[in-house]
């Protein structure tokens, strides 16, 4: 599934960065994610972006409770 139109990065491409240890930010950096029209910006950053400490920490960030933004 394609997240980002003007770059073509996938939601898979994404997730298995993520799984490898890169942040959002890194994977901006190298692809272009939401520097184009910036559409796919605010939805990468909800369903991939960096939790607040206080998020972590009482269990309420989009990973902790399991929100499922992209199909
Ligand atoms: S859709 Fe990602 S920058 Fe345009």
């Amino acid at each position: 599934m394609i997240i980002c139109y003007c770059f073509q990065v996938t939601k898979e491409e994404i997730e298995s960065r993520i799984a490898n240890g890169e942040t959002l930010a890194g994977i901006r950096a190298t692809t272009g994610l939401g520097y184009g029209c910036g559409g796919c910006a605010s939805l990468a950053e909800r369903a991939w972006g960096v939790e607040s400490a206080s998020e972590a920490a009482n269990g309420s960030s989009p990973r902790a409770v399991g929100v499922k933004i992209f199909p």
